[in-house]
């Protein structure tokens, strides 16, 4: 246990990755305020680890010396960040999926009121967030970076550091969760298009086993086939607006994406269909073929 015990740490944000994030944090020692736009969701929380949950963002940041913030989307980011009055030398962590241009207008806002900003999009769920295993993409000041690198260290097994701009934080966040996320719906697509006509999932997990498609079979198959309605770890409607980052963040870039437009479109029609709060990998349910 490296944490720094004693050291306050505002978590804004106490959805699956918040709470994940503190669940870790409050486990080495660090000293916790809790904010959630659902206050009901801080306060059980808050009464789970030994934090105190408060009213507004604000109250959370002006007690700590480290923000972490965990909140669902570029929107989300802007509210919470609008709160802030002043920073006092505070470091502030994004870890939520945003586009690179919100990153880097987040860091230049977030120095505008004397804070220091460092991006950290995270590489797995929030089981491998709250058992320490989970990748953090970082980027930020060098001395923003100095500032956070305990609490990162203690939070992440992996740090994949990607330099000063924190937009290609973001960005990197964003080419992977693009390959994930199209990855899961072309085997959902696959396995509804094998079905279809007649063949069993069973079949094409026996011809995926000896291929390069192995190890996503033995993870996705029987998890896009699974229950709606059991919990998600990660919910379809995120998954969603991860495709439209990346692919808004590829039109600003001049890179035509076109295999992520596909995938998006499926996800859209799963989003329509009532499955947004269902576990992303369920899009499966989309495709399948509905008979007469
Ligand atoms: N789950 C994963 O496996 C995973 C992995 C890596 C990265 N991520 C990324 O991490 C971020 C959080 O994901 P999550 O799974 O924790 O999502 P989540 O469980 O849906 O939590 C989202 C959080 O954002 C808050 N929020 C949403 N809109 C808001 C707004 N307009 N103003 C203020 N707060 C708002 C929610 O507050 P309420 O409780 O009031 O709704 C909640 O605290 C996302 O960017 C996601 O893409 C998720």
């Amino acid at each position: 246990v490296s944490g720094v015990p004693g050291l306050v740490v505002a978590v804004l944000g106490t959805g699956r990755m918040g709470s994940a994030i503190a669940r870790r944090l409050a486990r080495l020692g660090y000293v916790l305020v809790l904010w959630n736009r659902t206050r009901e969701k801080a306060e059980e929380l808050a009464s789970e680890v030994g934090a105190r949950a408060v009213d507004r963002p604000f109250d959370a940041v002006q007690e700590a010396q480290a923000v972490v913030l965990a909140l669902a989307d570029d929107d989300a980011l802007y509210s919470v960040l609008s709160g802030f009055h002043r920073l006092d030398g505070a470091l502030v962590v994004n870890t939520g999926t945003i586009t690179p241009q919100t990153a880097r207008r987040a860091a230049s806002f977030v120095e505008g009121l004397g804070g220091c900003y460092v991006e950290s999009p995270i590489v797995g769920g929030p089981r491998a967030v709250e058992a320490g295993e989970a990748t953090g993409i970082v980027a930020g000041r060098r001395v923003c970076l100095a500032q956070a690198r305990s609490l990162l260290s203690d939070l992440f097994k992996r740090v994949v550091h990607v330099g000063e701009d924190p937009g290609a934080a973001a960005a990197l966040k964003l080419s992977f969760n693009s390959l994930l996320i199209s990855t899961v719906e072309a085997l959902a697509e696959a396995l509804a298009l094998a079905e279809a006509y007649g063949v069993e999932k069973g079949l094409l997990g026996e011809v995926l086993e000896g291929t390069v498609f192995r190890e996503v079979a033995n993870k996705y198959l029987d998890r896009v086939t699974g229950p709606v309605g059991g919990g998600a770890s990660f919910t379809l409607d995120l998954a969603l607006k991860d495709l439209e980052y990346a692919a808004r963040a590829a039109y600003h870039a001049g890179v035509p994406v076109p295999g992520v437009r596909g995938s998006e479109e499926a996800y859209a029609f799963a989003v329509r269909e009532g499955l947004g709060k269902e576990d992303y990998t369920r899009v499966y349910r989309a495709l399948k073929p509905r008979r007469a």
